[in-house]
């Protein structure tokens, strides 16, 4: 007998003991005949079915590779004597090949990315869903300054403190300390290197180098950091030489769409550094944009009564 065949008969055999032997492992035989268990007895034919084919198609490749010869019309070109042959492209395979193209074309346009399932998706609608229904139980809360407040206060310690400290001190300088409005260092940095990061409320940001005179930057930083005291008559000078006041106003009490309020902190500016994010002298605050609109205005409220008190 051809040797093929005979490893064929081999396998097939061996793959089929294989099975009875798992079968016998998971219960015996008996077990799936008896008791008219249609489906496992399906699996089981299934199962030797499928071995019987897979050895049959198999053993007819490799008969064909041993004993095929190539034939057809030979490409004008050689190479070396190595010739190319002018056969067809099968019709399975080229069939194959452009439904390929074809079906990525659809995957790709109308396919998975746009109309499938997504976990992302699901998250964020079902965010969304939230969202709408805590904006809908909270929307009352906008008037009520003391409830707001206490809304903010406990976001503030999730969200926030991590970084501000529970008490918004800025826990030795790791963040901006939230119960004044800025310190002198940050006030020089600014001046020093100008800021655009509050690009939402601000387009315009802020040009460095306004004042180059280090006396004349000193005198400005501690006269906003101090809160603008009309006894420090230096600084005010400098401040109000039309250099910080044609924008931040005579008192730094700011200008919309032009520069923020310098001389206490309000709900605008944490709003603006909430949604733009910011950097500065002490690090990097990074924007949230995961808060629903009641959420930001109550932080913002309760951030910008930290530095009434
Ligand atoms: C062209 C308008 C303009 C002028 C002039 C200007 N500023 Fe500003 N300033 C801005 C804007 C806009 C911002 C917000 C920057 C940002 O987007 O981060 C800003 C931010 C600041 C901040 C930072 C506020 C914070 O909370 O971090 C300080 C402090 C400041 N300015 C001080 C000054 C001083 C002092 C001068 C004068 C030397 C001055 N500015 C001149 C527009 C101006
Ligand atoms: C990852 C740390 C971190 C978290 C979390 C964080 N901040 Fe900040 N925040 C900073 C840093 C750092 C600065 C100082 C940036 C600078 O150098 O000017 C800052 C600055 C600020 C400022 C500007 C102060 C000023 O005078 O310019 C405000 C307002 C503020 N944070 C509010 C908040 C609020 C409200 C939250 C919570 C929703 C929050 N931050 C969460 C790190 C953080």
């Amino acid at each position: 007998m051809n040797k093929t065949i005979l490893a064929a008969i081999l396998v097939t055999v061996a793959m089929l003991g294989f099975t009875y032997a798992s079968i016998e492992m998971a219960g015996g035989l008996d077990k799936f005949l008896s008791g008219g268990d249609w489906v496992n007895m399906l699996a089981i034919l299934g199962a030797v079915v499928l071995v019987a084919a897979t050895t049959f198609v198999v053993t007819k490749y490799i008969r064909q590779m041993q004993n095929d010869t190539v034939g057809g019309k030979l490409a004008d070109e050689n190479w070396d004597g190595i010739g190319e042959y002018k056969n067809e492209a099968p019709f399975g395979w080229a069939l194959i090949y452009f439904g390929t193209i074809i079906w990525a074309i659809w995957y790709f346009l109308a396919g998975y990315p746009v109309n499938s399932y997504s976990q992302i998706g699901e998250y964020n609608e079902d965010t969304q869903v939230h969202d709408k229904k805590f904006e809908a139980e909270f929307a009352g809360i906008l008037k009520d300054p003391e409830k707001l407040n206490e809304m903010g206060e406990s976001i503030f310690i999730v969200q926030c403190a991590p970084c501000h400290g529970l008490t918004a001190d800025g826990m030795g300088g790791k963040a901006a300390d939230l119960h004044t409005r800025i310190s002198e260092a940050s006030v020089k940095h600014v001046i020093n290197n100008g800021a655009n990061y509050l690009k939402t409320s601000f387009p315009g940001g802020m040009p460095p180098m306004l004042l180059q005179d280090p006396a004349q930057i000193d005198a400005v930083a501690k006269y906003v950091a101090n809160g603008f005291k009309a006894d420090d008559v230096a600084g005010k000078e400098a401040f109000t030489a039309g250099t910080c006041n044609t924008c931040h106003g005579e008192n730094g009490e700011g200008m919309p769409m032009v520069a923020p309020k310098l001389n206490a902190m309000d709900a605008d500016m944490v709003a603006a550094v909430l949604k733009d994010g910011k950097k500065g002298a002490i690090g990097t605050m990074p924007a949230f944009t995961n808060l629903t609109e009641v959420q930001h205005k109550a932080v913002d409220a309760y951030v910008a009564s930290l530095s009434k008190k």
